[in-house]
């Protein structure tokens, strides 16, 4: 019940009405229940269950996969790149350990696929006028992308070993709606609306290639339907913008002034720019995103402003003492 999974699952109800859905979630800090609340476990004629548990439980993984499953996605992760500088552990376990618990209770198994949700970040930054294409070498920098790449390389060598069906998508950066207020848009968006100061790192000009999640829950779909076993697709929206730009025009969107942005000390290894060559994605499948940066951003700002119930609980929460943590170190 994190962020994508949560608009994938209420996407797949929508869109693929043939889908039955199982939801295996630990919930952690970002697995929130209010994300789903519109969807109940034997909703939509028993389309839908959840499942409580974590990934690593290989026995808990075969019980459900047991129940006639044969297709598996995998949304869940620590996914927080400033997180796994504080404490990379729950990282490996979730993102390493995690997935090799999956593709171990998949393995020899009749599946039609096993979709990895992997990221741009797994190759590293990439140089001015470079879009990294599939073939990419993987050059990450925190923790928390090698611990994607290290998932992405045990996928495929799963695939290579026993045959496990694995596709993997690497999707350029998301948001959108029930976004985690620690990330970036979402950050920038409730802060505004509580007239606190942003924080933006260094100088604000790293580049990144906003994805409306609603276009990655489509990719996701298509890669369920008709993915090739052992091919990575990159996903990606095409339009690489500064976070400075983002944050002003997040700041126009809701009418507050820039001097709410306060320069803060940059990230440490923070990857200047994310640029994917996605020719594969659109030649193979026929997939261009539907969503524009300014069309993407206008429904998300109307979202986090119309959901105050939604977000001011967690900023309230556990999120302050990561937030305090964090930003009190610079
Ligand atoms: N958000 C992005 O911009 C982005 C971009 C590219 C790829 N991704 C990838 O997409 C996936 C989803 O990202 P997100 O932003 O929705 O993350 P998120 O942090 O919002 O959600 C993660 C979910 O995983 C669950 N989870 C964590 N550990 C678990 C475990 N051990 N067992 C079961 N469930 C567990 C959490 O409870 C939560 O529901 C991740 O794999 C991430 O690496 C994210």
């Amino acid at each position: 019940m994190g962020f994508i999974g949560s608009n994938f699952i209420r996407y797949a109800m929508r869109t693929r009405p043939a889908w039955t859905i199982v939801n295996l979630d630990k919930l952690t800090y970002a697995g929130n229940p209010a994300n789903l609340a519109d969807l109940q476990s034997g909703d939509g004629g028993g389309r839908y269950r959840f499942v409580l548990g974590d990934i690593q439980d290989v026995a808990l993984v075969t019980h459900i996969l047991d129940d006639g499953i044969d297709v598996v996605v995998n949304f869940a992760a620590e996914s927080h790149v400033d997180r796994s500088i504080l404490d990379s552990t729950p990282f490996l376990q979730t993102n390493v350990l995690g997935t090799q618990a999956l593709l171990d209770a998949s393995r020899g198994r009749p599946l039609g696929r096993f979709v990895q949700v992997s990221t741009d970040e797994v190759y590293g930054p990439a140089p001015a006028g470079v879009d990294f294409a599939e073939e990419a070498p993987l050059r990450p920098t925190s923790p928390y992308a090698a611990s994607k790449a290290a998932a992405d390389l045990l996928c495929l060598s799963s695939h290579k070993t026993y045959g496990t069906p694995v596709v993997i998508g690497r999707s350029t950066n998301n948001y959108g709606p029930y976004q985690y207020p620690e990330k970036f848009i979402p950050l920038v968006i409730t802060q505004a609306l509580e007239n606190e100061s942003i924080p933006i790192y260094g100088d604000g000009r790293q580049i990144r290639d906003w994805l409306y999640v609603e276009d990655h829950c489509e990719v996701v779909c298509r890669l369920v339907e008709a993915g090739q076993p052992g091919e990575i697709y990159n996903i990606a929206a095409g339009t690489g913008v500064p976070n400075y730009d983002v944050a002003d025009q997040i700041l126009k969107l809701v009418g507050r002034p820039v001097s709410l942005l306060r320069f803060v000390t940059d990230r440490p290894a923070h990857d200047r720019r994310y640029a994917l060559d996605d020719a594969k994605i659109r030649a193979t499948m026929g997939h261009s995103p539907a969503w524009t940066l300014e069309m993407g951003l206008e429904a998300t700002v109307r979202w986090y402003v119309d959901h105050p119930q939604w977000w001011r609980p967690i900023k309230s929460g556990e999120f302050r003492g990561f937030y305090e943590t964090w930003y009190s170190r610079q």
